[in-house]
């Protein structure tokens, strides 16, 4: 593939000859003639070879930070969210299973009930499985689809011990193998029904329409969201290596995941190495994005084992402490833009992984090459990350904690396997990370704004139209720690807190 040469090329040669490795604090980049309005900006993005994102922003694999509802806000954002791994399999599988469920035109493999199923029971199954809608085909023993249940039904009886065929509708308004959108929109509509059963030839049920949705892509509402082919939200999931990890992948795999994350602290290793060509071999068809690295020749290496994209970031984390603890990694900035130059023309795209800070940061990890980042610290604390809202001192907090801390490791084998050390003794754990907590910052969506607004304004700056054009043109200013000062408020008192700046 064709090696473009990138402006910046030249000065982090000279930073590289001089043994200096750049973090977001020591760079900003030079303005530059623009003809770009922020707000046209255009900023898709590929988060691996096939899987694309609306906007560059990901979220991170840890537990206190992506599950069912920020992978559901993230994707409708035009974003992606990976589902951690602290999760059991089946845990993980069912947030896979109700993100992939949430929203979708056309649903291939939906979820049917049974005839003889009682209606408490199908609430209860909806509830466990934390599922939004209450519509389903309903099969009898032998497989065959003998009625409909909508929310209705559910509505308007009392008797949770009635069965289902008994409250079921048994003429079943259906339609042909092949009927698109629209087609489908009107015999919805004509028909004032929910959910539209589609068939094949031989009568085989191949999946059904649902409303909702052929409603919200008719009115054209979710043209930011970030969906697969099918019509369904996109979501990631991380897995780690070894045997657990190779069921974890069969698993989410029939759960239709869009990408998995090999997530390990060291990407540059025997088992990750292993796994990719594993993943890739089995599951030619899922996306594989791999790390952590934070070394271009480590980049290579997964690029060689076949990965679709490459996690950079050994350390840069709010809550790592990796760098002082093992006394390794590689300051971020250095760090992507040495990966992109070892990869560049590979096809392989990169995500720079934590130490976000600011939304400049995030302009900054994509000039230097990176096509997407993945937040921690910034999610964190808002409606939809997991775990409650803690009142302290009439200021509320949410939890956020290393996926290397003390307690995450504690708890989770998956934690200390990430970190190297699944075998070992539970009281002797060496942490590299620390549990804190942020405030709390209500919907994730706002937070998103004030970013890709930050994201927006650092490309009309620097005339950049389009993500590769940032990072084809970016030129870098080394900052001294006064260039630094200088760029924070200084010598005032922030006495109102700005939605993109302060504590
Ligand atoms: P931010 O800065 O967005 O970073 O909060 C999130 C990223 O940090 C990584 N991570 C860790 N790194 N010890 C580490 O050294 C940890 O305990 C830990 N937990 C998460 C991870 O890459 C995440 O996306």
């Amino acid at each position: 593939m064709k090696q473009l040469n990138r402006k910046c090329d030249g000065f982090f040669g000279q930073m590289d000859k001089l043994g200096l490795a750049l973090g977001y604090g020591d760079v900003r980049l030079a303005t530059s003639y623009s003809e770009v309005l922020p707000k046209d900006a255009k900023l898709q993005a590929m988060f691996s070879r096939n899987v694309g994102v609306n906007i560059p922003i990901v979220s991170s694999p840890m537990d206190t930070v992506t599950e069912a509802s920020m992978t559901i806000a993230m994707a409708k954002l035009g974003g992606l969210g990976i589902v951690h791994k602290n999760l059991a399999p089946d845990a993980q599988i069912t947030v896979v299973q109700q993100v992939k469920h949430y929203l979708s035109a056309f649903v291939s493999s939906p979820i049917c009930v049974k005839a003889e199923q009682t209606v408490g029971e199908v609430r209860a199954f909806a509830k466990k499985k934390g599922f939004k809608f209450l519509s389903f085909p309903v099969k009898d023993d032998n497989g065959n689809i003998v009625g409909v249940i909508t929310s209705s039904a559910f509505e308007f009886c009392v008797d949770d011990a009635q069965k289902i065929f008994k409250v079921m509708t048994t003429q079943i308004i259906s339609a042909q193998e092949g009927t698109d959108i629209p087609t489908a929109y009107q015999i919805l509509m004509k028909n004032h029904i929910k959910i539209l059963p589609i068939f094949d030839a031989q009568g085989k049920l191949l999946g059904i329409y649902t409303l909702a949705d052929v409603k919200r892509i008719m009115a054209g509402d979710s043209l930011n969201y970030n969906l697969a082919p099918d019509g369904t939200l996109r979501v990631g999931a991380a897995i780690g290596v070894g045997d657990e990890a190779k069921q974890r992948m069969d698993l989410l795999s029939s759960a239709k995941v869009d990408v998995v994350v090999i997530d390990t602290a060291h990407g540059d290793s025997k088992g990750v190495l292993e796994m990719v060509k594993y993943c890739k071999k089995r599951y030619p068809e899922i996306d594989v994005v791999a790390g952590n690295v934070s070394e271009g020749a480590s980049a290579k290496r997964l690029a060689m084992a076949g990965v679709d994209g490459i996690r950079v970031g050994q350390g840069p984390g709010s809550i790592c402490t990796t760098r002082v603890i093992a006394g390794v990694g590689c300051p971020q900035v250095s760090a992507v833009y040495s990966c992109e130059r070892a990869l560049r023309g590979s096809g392989v795209f990169l995500c720079a992984d934590g130490g976000i800070e600011f939304s400049g940061d995030i302009t900054i990890a994509l000039a230097a090459g990176a096509s997407t980042v993945m937040l921690g610290k910034l999610l964190a604390g808002t409606t939809e990350s997991p775990g409650e809202v803690i009142l302290q001192h009439d200021q509320h907090f949410k939890a956020y904690r290393g996926m290397g801390s003390l307690s995450a490791m504690k708890q989770n084998l998956a934690s200390r396997e990430r970190y190297g050390q699944g075998e070992s003794d539970k009281d002797k754990l060496v942490p590299e990370g620390i549990e804190s907590q942020v405030p709390f910052k209500g919907d994730v969506e706002k937070v998103i704004e004030q970013l890709v607004g930050g994201l927006r304004s650092g490309m009309g700056y620097c005339g950049a139209k389009d993500i590769p054009t940032l990072q084809k043109n970016a030129i870098f200013h080394r900052v001294t720690s006064a260039g630094m000062a200088e760029s924070h408020p200084h010598g005032v008192e922030q006495i109102v807190r700005a939605p993109n700046y302060g504590a």
